[in-house]
């Protein structure tokens, strides 16, 4: 019996670092993906099985993993999913871009687990499930969900399935909800999209809102920093919230004004930059939000990087894969 750990969404920004994470630990991986925004090219230095499906299509991906037990017996241990669509605004325009792909993965996922009785499930959610709190901070007990996206909305109702799952036949799981990401292999978000406009036009730098948007930035390894440590931790909550963590950079965030000097600092010295004059990006987008992380906190996670060192990292980094 070989023990394997599953990947969905692997060959994606932060599926790919996690990857290298996991195989640096000496585990056995498999990774899924269907290369819609991720690519194998990702992994090129990590030994792992590989299947290349969408994940939504339960029947051909329960197949795959009967053929691998067939040449291996296989167990996996736990599963990651971090497959779903990243494009807010595509899912804005039509809703089933959201539902196949962040909520139709996780039903199928989760039927995967029942099938193969993982034991734990570990799930890439985002701080798009609360909705529009402005300066409230957001703890994960006391802030009611009210997403303003599809993808917020899907998110959310995967939490929900997950939940059911637990009481079912899922011993342990744990819910990520994380604000923006940065770093490379970066596959979109605000620095991908200002370097790539930028190469296309050096002289002018439009801007999606007024750039007043503030958020949060957390630096990849930070990310997977707090990921790890939660699932490394013994499972004993007695209380469903238990499961559920923020995690973001203890700060005010950046705002996207100095997200697009930055950019242009690095990229385009003598861009002018040309902002729209809506507060919010686009529909769904939340601009401003607080986040409380007092409970990843307490189990002994502190960021490396704030939000403006993450973009500041994360513009070079950006620069450099883009060239
Ligand atoms: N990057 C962020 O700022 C951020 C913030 C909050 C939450 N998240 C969540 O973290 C996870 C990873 O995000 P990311 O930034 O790496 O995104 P990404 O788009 O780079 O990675 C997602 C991966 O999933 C794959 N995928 C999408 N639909 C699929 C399907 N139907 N079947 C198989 N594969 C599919 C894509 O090809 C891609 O490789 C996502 O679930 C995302 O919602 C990301």
């Amino acid at each position: 019996m070989h023990k394997f750990v599953l990947i969905a969404g692997s060959c994606g920004f932060i599926g790919s670092r996690l990857v290298q994470r996991l195989s640096k630990k000496g585990l056995n991986l498999i990774c899924v993906d269907n290369c819609s925004n991720g690519k194998w090219e990702n992994l090129l230095d990590v030994d792992c099985i590989k299947i290349e499906c969408d994940i939504s299509d339960y029947s051909y991906l329960l197949n795959s993993l009967k053929d691998l037990n067939k040449t291996k017996e296989i167990k996996i241990s736990e599963i990651w999913h971090l497959a779903a669509n990243s494009d807010i605004q595509k899912g804005t325009e039509d809703i089933n871009v959201d539902f196949a792909n962040t909520f139709e993965t996780t039903l199928s996922l989760l039927k995967i687990t029942k099938f193969f009785e993982v034991p734990a499930f570990r799930f890439a959610s985002s701080s798009a499930v609360y909705g529009d709190y402005k300066d409230k901070a957001i703890t994960e007990k006391d802030s009611i969900c009210r997403p303003i996206s599809n993808y917020g909305a899907m998110k959310l109702a995967s939490e929900a399935v997950i939940f059911a799952s637990k009481e079912a036949f899922l011993k342990d799981i744990s819910i990520f909800r994380f604000p923006n990401v940065v770093g490379t292999p970066a596959t979109h978000g605000v620095i991908f999209d200002f370097i790539n406009k930028l190469k296309l036009n050096p002289d002018k730098l439009f801007v999606l809102g007024n750039g007043t948007q503030r958020k949060q930035y957390l630096y990849v390894e930070d990310l997977i920093d707090a990921m790890i440590l939660v699932a490394n931790q013994k499972n004993n909550a007695n209380y469903f919230d238990d499961d559920i963590y923020n995690i973001g950079p203890n700060d005010s965030g950046i705002t996207v004004k100095e997200i697009a000097e930055m950019t242009i600092k690095y990229q385009s010295p003598n861009a002018q930059i040309i902002y729209g004059l809506d507060p919010q990006g686009w529909v769904g987008d939340v601009p401003k939000f607080s986040y409380n992380t007092s409970k990843i906190r307490s189990l002994g996670w502190k960021e490396v990087f704030n939000s403006h060192q993450a973009v500041e990292k994360s513009v070079i980094e950006i620069k450099e894969q883009l060239k």
